[in-house]
């Protein structure tokens, strides 16, 4: 199993994707926050790349099933219903809803790798339970990280490289390719404490400074979750519990 790390979706373009199997990766706070709504009984995620087509894709579903949601340099978007605050994805706000959802990086992301023949949602919250699907399917592996306005990200590349060890505790057979080795380094020198990483990042500054010092409490939790969000067709969706691969184990809960 060959697995390689993008420390963006820059480098590539979306034919690139084409037939492999991709993870997106926006810890702070696309992806943390697409996994808490389906949690909390979301029906599906609809990830779009511009405010334009969240708004047009909106008003051709029923208005009362589908809510708008995402951010802009943070902040939600005027006339939108939600921001890109996990904790406003709260199962009396989400449940039974479609979301439209636009994000600055991360839903920029999926929406290029989407022509993956599958694509995982991936964040500290489900890393246990998502590589334990991945080592099963036991097939090479594209990471995603959404970075930052295309730059590098941190807690992105620190979550890849979680994800990665979590998977060779599996599967001793892994070919990493350069990219691949730094995020597993750098989660080692950085990940033992995810929240004190947070608060030092580019990112994460950004959030305190804005208000939502919570939101890093929350998507810095690990392996609090056993979601699989898949993109199926247009829509991002929970994978069902029965297709969720072999146990191993209990799963490390500090960071
Ligand atoms: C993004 O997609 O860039 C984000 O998730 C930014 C954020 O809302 O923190």
């Amino acid at each position: 199993m060959k697995i390689n790390v993008l420390f963006s979706p820059v480098s590539v373009n979306e034919l690139y994707f084409t037939g492999k199997i991709s993870v997106v990766i926006d810890a702070l706070r696309a992806t943390t926050t697409i996994i808490t709504a389906l949690e909390n009984g979301a029906k599906e995620i609809i990830p779009v790349s511009t405010v334009e087509f969240a708004i047009k894709v909106s008003g051709g579903m029923f208005g009362w099933q589908t809510l708008l949601g995402g951010e802009r340099n943070t902040k939600k978007i005027e006339g939108f219903a939600l921001g890109n605050s996990p904790l406003e994805y709260s199962s009396d706000v989400v449940s039974g809803k479609s979301i439209v959802l636009y994000t600055t990086n991360g839903t920029k992301a999926i929406a290029k790798a989407k022509f993956s023949s599958e694509l995982f949602i991936c964040a500290f919250l489900n890393i246990s339970a998502l590589a334990k699907h991945l080592a099963f399917l036991n097939y090479d592996l594209e990471i995603i990280c959404s970075g930052g306005l295309n730059n590098f990200s941190m807690e992105d590349s620190v979550c890849a490289g979680k994800l990665i060890s979590k998977i060779e505790k599996l599967n001793n057979d892994l070919v990493l390719s350069d990219s691949a080795r730094a995020s597993r380094a750098l989660s080692k020198s950085f990940g033992r404490n995810i929240l004190n990483m947070m608060r030092d990042n580019e990112h994460g500054k950004l959030l305190i400074e804005n208000g939502f010092e919570e939101d890093l409490t929350f998507c810095s939790k690990l392996n609090n979750s056993n979601a699989i969000p898949y993109l199926n067709g247009k829509a991002i969706k929970l994978l069902p519990d029965n297709i969720n691969s072999f146990q191993s184990g209990p799963d490390e809960k500090t960071d």
